[in-house]
């Protein structure tokens, strides 16, 4: 575990540079006794003189102690493109964020990012750390002082799950168990869960709601309602506030162009049809592949529910703000709205102006036909409703900040789009 808060950092370093520059004595009169007690006076007089100075031994850390009024969040996968987003919203809010991420996924440029938006002391802390290691979520929970838990960490990818199904079970299901164990035993009491759509499986009636059975048919879907279910079980004996949302698909990214989607280069292959159609406006792929044509919708393709990052992550503070002790909150966040997937093409080829090839292929086995949300729920307890509605506009936001980073968080790249 390394912590890159940069004030932690510094004082860190500052201490141990001092004490390391105390061990010159060496006395001359070996037999002097009264200089040998002289010495060790001054030189703890010293040592409690600079330890003093050192910003640590006054005020340890502000991330380990409640403070009246602050709300310290600990947002796990924080440098993923949810978590990042989610983030950026709680510190404009004045929230105190730890963020907790193994990178194994997300970028540590957008914990940059936000770390230079936020640069106050108390305001934002990274550490470095894999959740699978309970001992070092351990001891993160006894440094810090968290008020309540946004669990956003996962592997998110439908195929991969299906070729790799122990590592969804690994990092979805028992990193969540290892996480509630340390919020159990550090009396930590509001956890905001992120779940998914792919929960429910392929319902027979649409649009979906929150008492439509879940049965999940991917190893994603199946691991994220275990978590679910773990969750709910040890809710049911305890105190804690729990609020489950489920996503439906996720596009877009910060209106201000601050941060973006950059997900690993290898992943691209399971990637999302947004970043699909980034790479085809791109040139990084030749054009979209389009898989079925024939389905019972319009016009033949395949019907999802597409909702904004920013409204989602409005979903996540609307849910902190009214989780209640002993109290369980599920929600779908969709826009209660489908779009086909030509309709998707379409409104990306006008986002980013590019004439995307698109090829019209057979159907991919496990597609289903349509996937909405009954967003009904949540706004009723909630007060949420989808904002960014306009799929044309949140993949112009996207593609802005595609744009204008070729390489994601990477070092800048220069090109001719
Ligand atoms: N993107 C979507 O459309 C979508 C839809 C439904 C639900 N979700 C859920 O939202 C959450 C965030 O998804 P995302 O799209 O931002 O994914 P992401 O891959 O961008 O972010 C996940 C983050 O978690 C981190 N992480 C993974 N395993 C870890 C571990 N063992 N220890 C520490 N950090 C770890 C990764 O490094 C990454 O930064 C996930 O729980 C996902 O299942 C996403
Ligand atoms: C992230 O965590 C996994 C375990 O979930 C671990 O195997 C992997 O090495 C970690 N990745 C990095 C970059 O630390
Ligand atoms: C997930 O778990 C596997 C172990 O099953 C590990 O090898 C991997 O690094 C973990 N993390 C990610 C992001 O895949
Ligand atoms: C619900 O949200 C709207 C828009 O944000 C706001 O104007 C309204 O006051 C809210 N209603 C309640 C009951 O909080």
């Amino acid at each position: 575990m390394q912590s890159l808060n940069r004030s932690r950092t510094q004082s860190r370093a500052n201490r141990s540079l001092s004490l390391g520059g105390m061990d010159f004595a060496e006395p001359k009169k070996k037999n002097n006794f009264v200089g040998k007690i002289l010495l060790t006076a001054v030189l703890t007089a010293l040592c409690i003189l600079m330890l003093k100075q050192s910003p640590n031994f006054n005020t340890p850390s502000v991330f380990s102690h409640h403070e009246e009024g602050v709300t310290h969040l600990l947002v796990t996968g924080g440098a993923g493109y949810i978590g990042s987003h989610a983030a950026l919203r709680l510190l404009k809010d004045s929230y105190r964020v730890t963020i907790v991420d193994n990178l194994s996924r997300g970028n540590l440029g957008a914990v940059k990012v936000l770390q230079e938006l936020f640069p106050e002391p108390g305001r934002l802390q990274f550490i470095y750390a894999d959740l699978g290691d309970a001992k070092a979520v351990n001891r993160i929970f006894s440094e810090n002082a968290f008020d309540a838990v946004m669990h956003f960490a996962a592997v998110a990818y439908v195929g991969e799950s299906t070729l790799d199904p122990l590592k969804y079970y690994h990092n979805i299901t028992s990193n969540t168990l290892v996480v509630l164990e340390a919020m159990a035993s550090h009396n930590v009491k509001t956890l905001i869960y992120s779940s998914t759509c792919a929960t429910y499986g392929e319902p027979e009636k649409m649009p979906i709601t929150e008492e439509t059975p879940q049965i999940p048919i991917n190893p994603y879907g199946k691991a994220k309602k275990m978590a679910e279910d773990i969750i709910l079980d040890f809710h049911k004996n305890s105190n804690m506030a729990v609020m489950i949302l489920r996503y439906f698909n996720v596009i877009g990214s910060d209106p201000e162009g601050r941060l973006g989607e950059a997900p690993r280069p290898e992943l691209r292959e399971h990637g999302r049809i947004s970043g699909a159609c980034f790479d085809a406006a791109r040139g990084i792929i030749s054009g979209l592949k389009v898989r079925g044509t024939d389905y019972k919708t319009a016009d033949g393709t395949c019907i999802r529910d597409y909702i904004d990052v920013t409204d989602l992550v409005d979903a996540h503070v609307k849910a902190l703000e009214k989780a209640k002790p002993g109290n369980v909150g599920i929600y779908n966040v969709g826009t209660g709205r489908g779009r086909s997937v030509k309709e998707f093409v379409e409104a990306c080829k006008k986002a980013t102006e590019v004439s995307i090839k698109v090829d019209f292929l057979e159907r991919r086995p496990g597609d289903y036909a349509e996937v909405l949300a009954d967003p009904t729920k949540i706004l009723h307890e909630l007060n949420w409703t989808a904002r960014y509605t306009d799929l044309q506009e949140s993949l112009k936001v996207a593609w802005r900040w595609q744009k204008s980073h070729l390489n994601g968080y990477g070092p800048v790249l220069v090109s001719s789009i």
